[in-house]
């Protein structure tokens, strides 16, 4: 499939969904690219497991399209769901299996899942030690993990998980966001997840959307330690803002009133911070005036969420 490469897995087009008079989605337009974990974060409410549905086909769309691997959900709906892999409501499982038992049943209505898939997908979701014991006998989180299992036999290229650390325990969690990054990593997976909780998507995603009454409201890369942060627009509060502007010209610094505005990374603002000083000029603070994904999900939020 490497002809795919430059295409985004999923887009979704002006997506809208009215039931009645309401409007519950609302022109939503986004990409998701391939090896991408992408999280779909708003409050209660806001729309996420009903974008969620019309993704994989439960629910039809009042306007726009959604795409996957370049197949219209709306008129292609058979090529485009074979390249998804979803857990939405429980997924399906018979307890009194055990957790191998169930998958090679699954494994049945998939041509070309080969034994082989099926230990790389336990491998993967961590399930090796306990994949022969009854499905009954396993915890919330297990059974959620076979669930992944499921619906990535088929080497989905997207996977879609509805709020899937609902009701885990940290442990829980943390495992989850392991094994998503390595699905990623190892699959080149693109997986789309949602969650009311902003702490659980910052530290899962590589990029965060910001949902709220069926609206998009921004898309976020999220900082990782290791990677290089963002640049973003930092004010510098001097002494001789004039004269800290002209040295800064190279940078396009802006002189405003008592302070200089000037779009830097971390590493720049330290720099910028000694250029000024061994100039002669004083700084009195340092302060970044891009909102972070934090500040942004509490104005939504009306800061009533608790992370
Ligand atoms: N079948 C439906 N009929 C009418 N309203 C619905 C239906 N499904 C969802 N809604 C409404 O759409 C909004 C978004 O719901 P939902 O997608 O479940 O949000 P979230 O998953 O983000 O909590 C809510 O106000 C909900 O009441
Ligand atoms: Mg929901």
């Amino acid at each position: 499939m490497q002809q795919h490469m430059d295409e985004p897995v999923v887009r979704l087009q002006g997506v809208t969904k009215r039931i009645g008079r309401r409007t519950i989605i609302d022109k939503l337009t986004l990409d998701v690219p391939q090896g991408e974990v992408f999280g779909f974060l708003g409050p209660n409410g806001s729309g996420k497991t009903t974008t969620i549905r019309m993704m994989v086909g439960l629910m039809k769309l009042t306007e726009g399209e959604i795409i996957v691997r370049g197949h219209r959900i709306s008129s292609q709906f058979e090529q485009a769901i074979k390249h998804v892999g979803a857990i939405v409501e429980n997924p399906e499982m018979y307890k009194y299996l055990s957790g191998y038992d169930n998958l090679l049943h699954y494994a049945r209505m998939f041509p070309g899942v080969t034994k082989q898939r099926i230990d790389e997908v336990i491998e993967l979701v961590g399930l090796k030690a306990r994949i022969h014991d009854k499905v009954k006998t396993y915890s919330l989180g297990m059974r959620q993990r076979l669930g992944v299992a499921q619906a990535i036999l088929h080497k989905p290229a997207l996977l879609i998980l509805d709020e899937p650390t609902n009701g885990l325990d940290p442990a829980g969690i943390r495992e989850l966001r392991d094994y998503l990054r390595r699905l990623a990593v190892e699959e080149n997976t693109s997986v789309f997840v949602s969650s009311h909780l902003l702490s659980e998507m910052e530290l899962m995603c590589d990029r965060v959307a910001i949902i709220q009454a069926g609206k998009l409201i921004d898309i976020r890369q999220v900082h990782r330690s290791g990677s290089e942060p963002e640049a973003a627009q930092v004010a510098f509060e001097v002494d001789q803002a004039s004269e800290a502007a002209q040295l800064l010209s190279d940078l396009e610094a802006v002189h405003q009133e008592n302070r200089i505005l000037v779009t830097a990374d971390r590493e720049q603002i330290a720099r910028i911070n000694a250029r000024l000083v061994s100039a002669g000029i004083k700084v009195f603070s340092i302060r970044p005036l891009t909102k972070s994904l934090e500040d942004q999900f509490l104005e939504v939020t009306g800061g009533e969420q608790i992370v």
